[in-house]
């Protein structure tokens, strides 16, 4: 391969400048010609790409977003939007792709090698929700910022004698809200893996309530319902007074963590090195600490193991 390009694509995660970073920079000390596409699969079709050197991903590790932008596109999913892509790929005789994006995305690097164009994805997400690797880029940045804003909340909810709700991204997966709930002694979390019975939740402020705890946090993933509506429920149920925070698109943004930018710069490489050897259609990932990288189909087809020594822990921390 002489000539590969990176691009980003689906909701951005921080972390992604590292990965961009490492893949520019590893490229080039194999001696390879790097391309970047701007915005994500969308900038592909439109042949919006142009040549990163070793100062275009300069002074970028530490910043959240991504410097090559990013989109959601729906002609990407289709046939001949991937034809287009390909066309364009080969109009800058580019050899290989990297994909640094969600599953989404990752899926999209897996129909280019289907239709015979050489791609590796590398899984950033603050959802965290892609079976081949513990962790995705962007997951420990968003579970801070997260705890930042809960500490903050609890002060509140301590001097004002509340029951707060706090609803929390992650799609369809509750790996947001049950890390949170863990790391700041949440009372209840809601996640989409499990059902809890609202009655249980009542039951549990309510107990916790005469034991002389006069404020309560609760976390909810975005994948259960509406933190609004849930908070209604509470409040009539208990009669306690309730507030609801949606934290929203804060937990997107921000500067990386060290964690996510070293996980970020050992994927990116680990992406480099697999294209370079060949091994296409794969998805690098850290699983105990080791890189590995599964094909694509077998990373994501695989259910996300619902962490249940976790959620149990979190209720027996918090009675
Ligand atoms: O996948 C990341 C994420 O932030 C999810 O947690 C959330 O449900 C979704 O993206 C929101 O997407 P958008 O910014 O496109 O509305």
């Amino acid at each position: 391969m002489k000539k590969i390009a990176v691009l980003t694509s689906g909701g951005d995660a921080p972390g992604m400048n590292a990965a961009i970073r490492a893949v520019v920079r590893k490229a080039i000390y194999h001696n390879v010609q790097v391309y970047g596409v701007y915005n994500g699969y969308q900038g592909l079709i439109d042949g919006n790409i142009g040549e990163m050197e070793l100062g275009s991903v300069g002074d970028i590790i530490h910043r959240g977003g991504t410097v090559l932008l990013s989109a959601r596109c729906d002609e990407f999913t289709t046939d001949e939007g991937q034809w287009k892509a390909i066309k364009q790929l080969k109009r800058h005789e580019i050899d290989g792709l990297i994909v640094i994006g969600g599953d989404g995305s990752i899926r999209g690097a897996q129909q280019l090698t289907e239709k015979k164009f050489p791609c590796i994805g590398i899984p950033a997400t603050i959802d965290n929700d892609i079976s081949g690797t513990d962790f995705t880029i962007g997951f420990d940045t968003a579970l801070n910022t997260i705890i930042e804003a809960i500490d903050k909340i609890r002060d509140t909810a301590t001097s004002h004698e509340r029951t707060y709700i706090i609803e929390v991204m992650g799609r369809d997966a509750g790996d947001l809200a049950l890390w949170a709930g863990l790391a700041d002694g949440a009372e209840s979390i809601l996640i989409p893996e499990y059902t809890e019975k609202f009655e249980d939740v009542i039951d549990r402020l309510k107990r916790g309530h005469e034991r002389g705890k006069r404020h309560s946090i609760i976390i909810l993933a975005e994948g259960v319902g509406s933190g609004f509506d849930y908070g209604k429920r509470i409040q009539e149920a208990t009669n306690m007074e309730t507030r609801v925070t949606v934290l929203g698109y804060i937990q997107r943004g921000g500067s990386p963590t060290a964690a996510d930018r070293v996980l970020a710069s050992r994927l990116g490489a680990k992406a480099v090195d697999s294209l370079l050897e060949g091994k296409h259609g794969r998805m690098v990932g850290l699983q105990n600490n080791v890189l590995v990288n599964h094909h694509i189909s077998e990373a994501l087809s695989n259910e996300m193991m619902f962490n249940t020594e976790m959620y149990t822990l979190s209720k027996e921390l918090s009675i």
